[in-house]
């Protein structure tokens, strides 16, 4: 698919999420590509007179926020939210999603699990019938790397998951750090048979601060499809 039409699709699926949106609402806002076109309809929206509250999921998407002027906070004085809107790097038919391939994933989830609902959006690419396809992200404490790749590869050996685990590098070939200040492991698994034993298994291991398998988070995926638009899960209320 080429790349102005996946563009395109992005934008139907986050002008769909915010849908959902109202006056009033306390919203969380992810990041990526196609959480970025959800922050411009509410941006759009804004200006037109809706009036949210949006919590940010990184320093990216802040930027992308106030550039709009939309009015911003933080868990820490808002710690309940209505709705989060979020891209995903991957998703099954049990709402299970793969996130984190940019780097958002610890303050992604924070969000996610602070907010009422999680709707999710993305284009047809990201459905698979089983996770892995996606590098899975595993956000890890700087010390000890070398002890918690150990680990994690111990407990997805366990979980019948095999391949390399890799430290995440910057465009300057210098060790990729998050915005809380921590290095990712890329997990190349290619199939994850039981993703919701695996994400048990890596929460388990101390040097590990979070993994990109968000279980049980999503109520929704909003999917755009050259057909149109396709909803997974429950999207109202
Ligand atoms: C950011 O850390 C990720 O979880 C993104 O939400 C995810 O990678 C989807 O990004 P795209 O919309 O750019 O594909």
């Amino acid at each position: 698919m080429e790349h102005s039409l996946i563009e395109t699709l992005k934008r139907k699926a986050a002008e769909r999420a915010a849908s959902l949106v109202r006056s009033g609402m306390k919203l969380g806002l992810g990041t990526g590509s196609t959480a970025a076109h959800f922050v411009d309809c509410i941006g759009e929206m804004a200006r037109d007179g809706l009036d949210v509250v949006c919590v940010p999921t990184s320093e990216r998407t802040r930027a992308q926020a106030e550039g709009w002027g939309l009015r911003l906070s933080t868990l820490d004085e808002t710690p309940d939210l209505d709705l989060t809107v979020d891209g995903a790097d991957e998703f099954d038919s049990k709402l299970r999603l793969v996130k984190g391939g940019g780097g958002a994933l610890l303050r992604e989830k924070i969000v996610a699990a602070a907010s009422k609902r999680m709707v999710v959006i993305t284009d047809a690419s990201k459905e698979v019938a089983q996770l892995g396809r996606f590098k899975l992200p595993v956000e890890v404490d700087r010390f000890g790397l070398n002890a918690t790749r150990r680990h994690i590869e111990e407990a997805a050996r366990a979980c019948g998951c095999q391949g390399p685990v890799v430290l995440r590098k910057d465009q300057d070939g210098k060790d990729y750090l998050t915005d809380g200040g921590h290095p990712i492991f890329d997990c190349d698994f290619r199939v994850i048979p039981d993703p919701d034993t695996l994400a048990l298994a890596l929460n388990a291991i101390p040097g590990v601060v979070e993994h990109g398998l968000f279980i049980g988070m999503a109520s929704a995926v909003v999917v755009a499809d050259k057909g149109g638009i396709r909803v997974v899960g429950k999207l109202e209320g």
